[in-house]
């Protein structure tokens, strides 16, 4: 084992970097700093300080967030209309660089030679993390405590966490907790009883959304306001990234939207399943869509959309900080300049409906769709169109026959 002075622990106070906290001490007598990032994580920060201090940490650093996370990784990342494997909005995924780039800065600026984290061996999370320290310090440190130590279950880590006195939340119902992600995009819960896929996610699983079954029976009617593709106002008030989020979160998580039973395709390949909630991403998204729909040319919009199928594959794989990523932001964020007006929606018992969408910068003509007399489209011309477009296929036919 390496002789290490310092580290710095990617710390959320959760069962497993409560165990890595003592584990690190113990095993390589080093002095250990913990960093929590606040990503609007429904979290007591005091509680999570409190018990680093409890368990001897040397240094604690929570660091708020919540805008940069909301302004400069998850605005970019939804103009891309992102969705892995069809339906995963990416809210870990999209964490983990920025925690990643600040623990760095935090080990940079405590002289720390090596970063910590939880993330097990058979996850994306390990890749993310990783991927994002090495971009920001090439000869840096990783101690993946879950390859290394020879606990292999969570099991063992509360049993762990009981003969070392470190205290463990439990779940609502007084048991050892899924494996809990979240932060103001999303919430993501595996393991357990999730792990049949064929036995449906119970209702204490969720965390911030109401079953769309018990949603209210009245629709509530939104506007979203859009500047060059990002939104910038909810019902007509201007609002910061963050609060954007947060106040979608409200009405979407009142009306049961978001909620994703996937099974997924790791980057290290196999099959997991998960329980997503994504109340406020999910209508974001749409809304998004709705407003390029009017404001995107239309090839524009096809190879943007091309490319987001990619792009949503290089944040799963944790390649947010990479050549190829920058490459494909600069494409998308280029398309954006014009994407800004008002969406209209309903919202109701976990649907988002689009209702409509204006802006100064629509494509949408009146004067060329209308099935009223019209003096600008000839409509003798689609005659040449098409049989210009059936050339091939008539060739094909003549062959046959
Ligand atoms: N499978 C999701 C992803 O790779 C979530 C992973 C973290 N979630 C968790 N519950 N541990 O992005």
């Amino acid at each position: 084992m390496k002789k290490i002075n310092k580290v710095v622990l990617a710390y959320s106070g959760g069962l497993d970097t409560s165990v890595i906290l003592r584990w690190l001490k113990e095993n390589y007598q080093c002095e250990v700093v913990t960093f929590t990032a606040d990503l609007g994580q429904e979290e007591d920060f005091a509680a999570v300080e409190a018990k680093a201090k409890q368990q001897g940490t040397s240094e604690i650093f929570i660091e708020d967030l919540k805008e940069e996370f909301v302004k400069d990784y998850v605005f970019p990342m939804f103009r891309a209309n992102p969705l892995y494997e069809g339906y995963y909005l990416l809210g870990t995924a999209i964490a983990r660089p920025l925690i990643a780039k600040k623990q760095i800065e935090i080990a940079q600026q405590v002289n720390a030679e090596a970063v910590s984290h939880g993330a097990t061996g058979k996850g994306n999370d390990q890749i993310r993390f990783e991927l994002g320290y090495y971009y920001h310090q090439a000869d840096i440190e990783i101690i993946s405590p879950w390859r290394i130590w020879d606990m292999n279950s969570r099991l063992e880590l509360v049993k762990y966490a009981d003969q070392h006195n470190i205290e463990i939340a439990k779940d609502k119902r007084g048991e050892q907790p899924f494996s809990i992600d979240a932060n103001v995009l999303h919430s993501s819960a595996e393991g357990k009883v999730l792990e049949d896929p064929f036995v449906e996610a119970p209702e204490y699983v969720y965390t911030r959304s109401v079953s769309p079954f018990e949603a209210p029976n009245e629709i509530e009617e939104v506007t979203i306001d859009f500047k060059s593709g990002d939104a910038c106002a909810v019902n007509g008030k201007t609002l910061s990234p963050y609060q954007i989020l947060e106040k979608l979160n409200t009405i979407g998580g009142k009306h049961g939207v978001g909620r994703i039973d996937l099974v997924e395709n790791r980057f290290i390949g196999m099959k997991s399943r998960g329980i997503y909630e994504t109340p406020g991403g999910t209508i974001l998204y749409h809304a998004h869509r709705a407003i390029e729909s009017i404001t995107l040319d239309k090839e524009a919009a096809h190879t943007k959309d091309d490319a987001s199928h990619r792009y949503a594959k290089l944040i799963y794989n944790g390649l947010w900080f990479s050549p190829e990523r920058d490459m494909l932001q600069a494409m998308i964020d280029q398309t954006q300049n014009n994407v800004s007006g008002k969406v209209r929606l309903k919202i109701y018992k976990g649907n988002v409906m689009i209702t409509g969408r204006e802006s100064p910068f629509s494509l949408y003509n009146t004067d060329l769709a209308t099935f009223e007399d019209d003096n600008i489209y000839s409509q003798q011309d689609a005659e040449g169109f098409i049989k210009l477009n059936a050339l091939r296929l008539r060739n094909l036919r003549q062959d046959k026959e």
